[in-house]
């Protein structure tokens, strides 16, 4: 498939990593789009101090208008997600389920990783697992010029190869060495708890850690 080059990126929340990504994004030069479940101007405020340069709007046209979309929501609302808005776009899912803070939802404690619990309510979303596994904060402050020694590696896993590539150059854009996964199948290794989860790795350490995975990745 032909990718359009993503210029757009359109982010639903603005909490503390919503927002992190928003700077970051800003920062490398793509426009940035906000929303919550809000009005757009409830969050407008918010957005400018947050995410200086980016656009409060509606769900609905951050949806329509983005070339990229980050879901960065608590995943206990995972299921208000628009899949008819979001069908047949890439979006990135950075949401984690933290049982101890959110409470045990059943729906999460299962086998696959929350990213495939995810997918299965987006059927037609081109999802992929990213920047799930690292602090808000270090986005910012871990973030380097591609090269750079010490340049920190995120994993990406996705069913859909071409999203893979494309969310590889956001990764890179955004200043970190993009590592690929594999399938979606792969984000069991990315998931809270996983020696990658929060680990400062470079890439061939990440590489190291996804090939010798102790997560058994057996379909269910
Ligand atoms: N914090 C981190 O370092 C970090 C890193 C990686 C991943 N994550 C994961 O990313 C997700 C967000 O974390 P966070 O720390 O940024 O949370 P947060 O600070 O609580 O922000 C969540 C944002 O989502 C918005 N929201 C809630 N329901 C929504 C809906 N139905 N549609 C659109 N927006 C909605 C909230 O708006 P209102 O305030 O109006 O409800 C808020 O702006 C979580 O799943 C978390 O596990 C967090």
């Amino acid at each position: 498939m032909l990718e359009r080059k993503v210029t757009s990126v359109g982010i639903l929340g603005a909490g503390k990593v919503g927002t992190a990504i928003a700077r970051q994004a800003i920062r490398a030069g793509y426009s940035v789009a906000i929303a919550t479940a809000k009005p757009p101007e409830d969050i407008a405020l918010i957005v400018e101090f947050t995410a200086p340069g980016a656009i409060a709007t509606t769900a609905e046209a951050l949806m329509r208008d983005s070339d990229l979309i980050v879901i960065a929501v608590p995943l206990a609302k995972y299921r208000t997600l628009d899949a008819s808005g979001l069908a047949g776009k890439v979006a990135i899912d950075v949401m984690n389920y933290w049982a101890p803070t959110d409470g045990a939802i059943a729906d999460f404690e299962g086998a696959r990783s929350s990213s495939e619990v995810v997918q299965l309510h987006l059927p037609e979303t081109r999802l992929v697992r990213t920047l799930n596994h690292i602090g808000y904060h270090e986005l910012e402050q871990n973030a380097l010029a591609a090269g750079r020694p010490g340049r920190q590696a995120l994993a990406i896993a996705a069913n859909d190869v071409a999203a893979r590539r494309l969310v590889a150059d956001f990764i890179d854009q955004l200043g970190f060495d993009p590592v690929d996964a594999g399938p979606l199948i792969a984000a069991r290794a990315l998931q809270v708890g996983s020696p990658v989860f929060g680990a400062r790795l470079a890439r061939f350490e990440m590489e190291n850690a996804l090939s010798f995975g102790t997560v058994e990745l057996i379909p269910v």
